[in-house]
């Protein structure tokens, strides 16, 4: 039987890098619930990547797209939704989200995101000169606006998806 929290959407939460398509996917799979994936969305509407909505568009764009995004698959049908790192910070976000979701962390610590994310090019917040810096930067920001969501599970990088698939139903 489905956890009884799920008469809401689970809404992945977190760092970039922290693994929230994987194992959201991986979580709706086992629920055999849908799985909504918010920067996916973003893309499909744009018919662009994330990197050429940024360059065109700028992050303020992005950022509006992001919350209409969001909150229309919140109140479309219930599943597990992935969202990026981005889309916790806002207290209109978070409103959004715990209205109508229940918020899961992946938390992971700085050097496991940095490993999953430093051979990749599609995260134009970190198209810097020290994109280690950045990203550190980013993490002591944002810790304090993730810790707020309901839920909170591990992910230490030692871990399958499915293994943290076994903790978030653990959470939930
Ligand atoms: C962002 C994270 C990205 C994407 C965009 C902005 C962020 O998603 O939404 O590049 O602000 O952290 P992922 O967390 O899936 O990388």
């Amino acid at each position: 039987s489905l956890p009884a929290r799920l008469k809401k959407t689970i809404v992945m939460v977190g760092m970039m890098g922290a693994g929230k398509t994987a194992v959201g996917r991986a979580l709706a799979a086992r629920l055999n619930v849908p799985f909504l994936d918010s920067d996916h969305e973003i893309e499909a509407a744009a018919n662009l990547t994330i990197p050429e909505i940024f360059a065109r568009d700028g992050v303020a764009y992005f950022r509006q797209k992001e919350r209409q995004v969001i909150s229309r698959l919140l109140s479309e049908q219930c599943g597990v939704l992935s969202t990026g790192g981005g889309a916790f910070l806002s207290g209109e976000n978070r409103e959004i989200i715990k209205e109508n979701g229940v918020s899961l962390w992946l938390q992971a610590d700085l050097e496991v995101t940095w490993n999953r994310v430093k051979h990749r090019n599609t995260r134009p917040l970190l198209q810097t000169e020290n994109p280690r810096e950045t990203l550190s930067a980013l993490y002591e920001v944002r810790v304090p606006m993730y810790a707020k969501a309901d839920l909170h599970v591990p992910s230490d990088g030692q871990v399958s998806i499915e293994g943290m698939v076994d903790r978030a139903l653990q959470a939930l």
